[in-house]
């Protein structure tokens, strides 16, 4: 169909599958991640959305395997040895429409979401990180102090099996018309 509400990207199935095979990933290989691809995957994750088209984020790619190492040294939450992190900022200079000013964090948040579901399209594992020094980090990085850093991405193709995480029952989280109706009301 290309009629623009079904499968004229990808099929439905597909994304789904993505979507709900992708796990958060610790392990990983030392086969490093070519060019091309974390090309794509930073050019995803720039199509998230955000406040009023504010795009007050700024990113930090780090591939460097010293500048790696000292990353994870500061960072309790950074497990496994990634061959890429990706620190995603707020841009703080960016914010100065009050329109948006609330909800810088979610906008990056939007992005970092939309890297971890590219990279496992790709069938590179990666995992949101919030445990770091961000002090540390603004040294290493020389973050000037507009520049916030919300989430690190560690990237790596998968280093054995993918662990998937329970999910609470949907009967306990999902409510229907009002909250606590968890039994779908028949449709319109
Ligand atoms: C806001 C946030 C912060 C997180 N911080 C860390 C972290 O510092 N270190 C880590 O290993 N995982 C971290 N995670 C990953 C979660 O532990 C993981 O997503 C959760 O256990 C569910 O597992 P799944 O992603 O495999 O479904 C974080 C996830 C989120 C959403």
């Amino acid at each position: 169909m290309t009629d623009g509400r079904r499968g004229d990207v990808l099929s439905p199935e597909s994304f789904v599958q993505v979507v709900r095979t992708r796990s958060a990933v610790r392990k990983y290989t030392t086969d490093p991640i070519e060019d091309d691809v974390l090309e794509e995957l930073l050019d995803a994750m720039l199509s998230a959305p955000t406040g009023s088209n504010a795009q007050a984020w700024s990113f930090v790619v780090v591939r460097d395997p010293s500048a790696l190492r000292r990353l994870r040294a500061f960072s309790p939450g950074l497990v496994g040895k990634p061959q890429v992190v990706v620190v995603a900022c707020v841009d703080g200079s960016r914010l100065d429409q009050a329109s948006h000013d609330g909800a810088p964090e979610l906008c990056v948040t939007m992005a970092v979401n939309t890297l971890l579901l590219t990279a496992h399209a790709y069938g590179i594992g990666a995992c949101p990180v919030t445990s770091f020094r961000s002090g540390v980090l603004r040294v290493l990085l020389a973050l000037p102090d507009e520049i916030e850093p919300v989430f690190m991405v560690p990237l790596g193709y998968p280093a054995g099996e993918r662990q998937m995480s329970e999910r609470r029952p949907r009967s306990e989280v999902i409510s229907y018309e009002v909250c606590g109706q968890h039994t779908p009301a028949v449709g319109p």
